[in-house]
């Protein structure tokens, strides 16, 4: 952790409160049915699984990462298994992604940033009927991604390689309105939040989105920052690891900070 993480760490756990003080029926439902007494499912069985067969694959791959916006990225030969314990979240994140898609069962999801493929599973297996696309750079991780989606059994989805700024535009047309989408590459303050205008332009007031790494610089609080205090967002919510904001007009404007 840098010195900005830790403070808005402290922060976090000082201001994080639970479902109880949360005076919003819609949030205090989603609260309670996806984060803190969610249902048993199987399928997290299967996916944990999957996880864990990733995480011990050897297998080698050129990684090119554009995270810095760079066009052409740095090029290094890295492992599958150590990468995705390197950039996938914790087993309770991870979970937490696929209750969300199972209570709000978007009908589409987009994703900026498949890596190995990992999120896209957990969000996708949350609602069957859901279609996915998820976007990713580095080409050899978008076949590692496909192959991992397709062994994991789902249907209605597609991973697009390229640069964001090249494959966002497309995805949104197709999509449109999306959903729900989770922006999880390119950390960086200008492009987080114009991938986010981006989005909202192409969405209904049904739109979830979820960004990831609020705290993980001081550019990326300052997006997390602008993201929900645009006029088209209703309520926001800060689980430290990813911000949610919600689009639905019946809410009232309110930001919570939730201890999770
Ligand atoms: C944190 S990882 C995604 C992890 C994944 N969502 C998961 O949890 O399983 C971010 C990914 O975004 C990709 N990426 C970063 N910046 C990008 C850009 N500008 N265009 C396309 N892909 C990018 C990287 O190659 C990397 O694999």
């Amino acid at each position: 952790m840098n010195t900005h993480q830790a403070i808005a760490y402290g922060k976090y756990l000082w201001h994080a409160k639970n479902e109880h003080s949360v005076h919003s029926p819609f949030l205090y439902k989603l609260l309670e049915e996806a984060f803190y007494h969610p249902a048993v499912c199987d399928d997290l069985k299967t996916l944990d699984n999957w996880y864990s067969t990733i995480t011990c694959s050897k297998e080698k791959f050129e990684h090119i990462d554009l995270g810095a916006g760079s066009k052409f990225g740095e090029h290094r030969t890295k492992q599958v298994g150590t990468y995705t314990k390197h950039v996938t979240k914790s087993r309770k994140y991870r979970h937490l992604l696929f209750h969300l898609t199972r209570v709000l069962q978007p009908a589409n999801i987009l994703e900026l940033g498949a890596a190995t493929g990992v999120s896209a599973g957990y969000m996708v297996k949350g609602y069957s009927k859901t279609k996915l696309i998820t976007l990713e750079g580095c080409p050899q991780l978008t076949a590692i991604a496909n192959k991992h989606l397709r062994l994991l059994g789902v249907e209605d989805y597609s991973v697009r390689a390229g640069h964001f700024e090249d494959t966002l535009l497309q995805a949104l047309k197709e999509l449109d309105p999306v959903e729900m989408a989770y922006i999880d590459g390119h950390h960086e303050e200008e492009a987080t939040i114009h991938y986010f205008n981006q989005v909202l332009a192409h969405s209904s007031d049904k739109l979830v989105v979820l960004v990831d790494d609020i705290y993980w610089s001081e550019g990326m609080t300052n997006a997390w920052k602008t993201i929900k205090a645009h006029p088209r967002v209703r309520q926001s919510v800060d689980v430290f690891q990813f911000g949610i904001v919600f689009l639905c007009p019946d809410l009232a404007k309110q930001d919570f900070i939730i201890r999770y």
